[in-house]
């Protein structure tokens, strides 16, 4: 069952001051995602991801189109109170504390005083800011220490659904692999998470399915492993092997060998060629340590 659907979305930015043009940041968008995924919002700089965001959290308005979350159209208020976001470049307000920034937020949704200090405390515990800083002010907080208040803020009414906007963003790499880990524990409960990003590793190890946007315009849209399959030549199988050098090895004629730091890779055209390459390889002393069909990486995907 779709969580989000969007309809034609588009926005056009209105830029200049005494001469006004036109700039089209998203153009006729259309997406659904169903829920309990994590779902991949990918684009290069500038190609509308926040701007989508934005749209849907009726933060800035659209051109025309229309989304729905969980079922009802993006205007209506009550609907807001079942989802999450996180801005790209959260802005808080410094002189609070953590702790009473997120009892705030809380607040604001309405939950009773001793409620809002364990979903406090639960929640900073979750995103592990070190609870040495739970009561010092956000204006002495390190850009990765804000990212987690974010995070936190952002599921502070335990959304259905969570919006990040680069969610990794300034965070170390330990801070990274820490807010993947949370990010998939929210779809072990059952969330739905959609997430806007360009650090691909990250979208690799964590997405069910991934959107790219291009220049404002959908340029794909599937489950990673599809898209991720060759269109072009989809027999293509690679050959990975230890223990021989690429000067040894006479492999069959149309085979390309290149050296890489794991060992050899010989990418062939197809199954009927694997047999070939063994015995080249046998000959050359070489172990063979994997055979499988040859994948675009998701960076590939990405530069197409
Ligand atoms: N308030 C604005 N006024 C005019 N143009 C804008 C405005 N906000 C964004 N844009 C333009 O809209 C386009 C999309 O911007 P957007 O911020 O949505 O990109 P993004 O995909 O989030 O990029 P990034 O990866 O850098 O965050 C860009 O060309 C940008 O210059
Ligand atoms: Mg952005």
């Amino acid at each position: 069952m779709p969580v989000l659907e969007i309809a034609n979305l588009t926005k056009d930015y209105e830029v200049g001051f005494f001469r006004k043009r036109k700039v089209r940041a998203l153009d006729d968008l259309s997406l659904s995602v169903d829920g309990g995924q994590i779902f991949g919002f990918l684009g290069a700089n500038g190609a509308g991801k926040t701007t989508t965001l934005k749209l849907l959290m009726r933060l800035i308005f659209p051109t025309s189109g229309s989304a729905k979350i969980l079922n009802r159209d993006i205007g209506d208020v009550r609907m807001h109170e079942r989802i999450g976001y996180l801005p790209e470049n959260p802005y808080f307000y410094d002189y609070l504390t953590a702790r009473e920034f997120l009892e705030y937020c809380a607040q604001i949704f309405g939950s009773p005083s001793a409620e809002r200090r364990k979903r406090t405390a639960d929640l900073l515990s979750r995103v592990k800011l070190d609870e040495k800083s739970w009561d010092k002010q956000l204006r002495k907080f390190s850009k990765g220490m804000l990212q987690r208040v974010g995070l936190a803020q952002s599921l502070i009414n335990d959304p259905e659904i969570v919006f990040l906007d680069e969610p990794m963003s300034g965070l170390d790499p330990v801070g990274r692999r820490e807010v993947r880990d949370l990010i998939a524990s929210l779809r072990d409960d059952g969330k739905t998470v959609f997430m806007c990003s360009h650090i691909l590793s990250d979208i690799e190890v964590l997405c069910d399915r991934v959107a790219i946007l291009k220049r404002g315009k959908l340029a794909q849209v599937g489950h990673l492993e599809e898209l991720r399959q060759r269109t072009d030549d989809p027999n293509r199988m690679e050959i990975l092997a230890t223990g021989a050098d690429a000067s040894d090895l006479q492999p069959p004629a149309n085979a390309i060998v290149s050296s890489t730091p794991r060992g050899l890779r010989i990418e062939i055209a197809g199954e009927n060629e694997i047999e070939n390459v063994l015995v080249a390889l046998r000959k050359a002393g070489g172990k063979v340590v994997s055979i499988q069909p040859v994948k675009q990486s998701l960076e590939e995907l990405f530069m197409d």
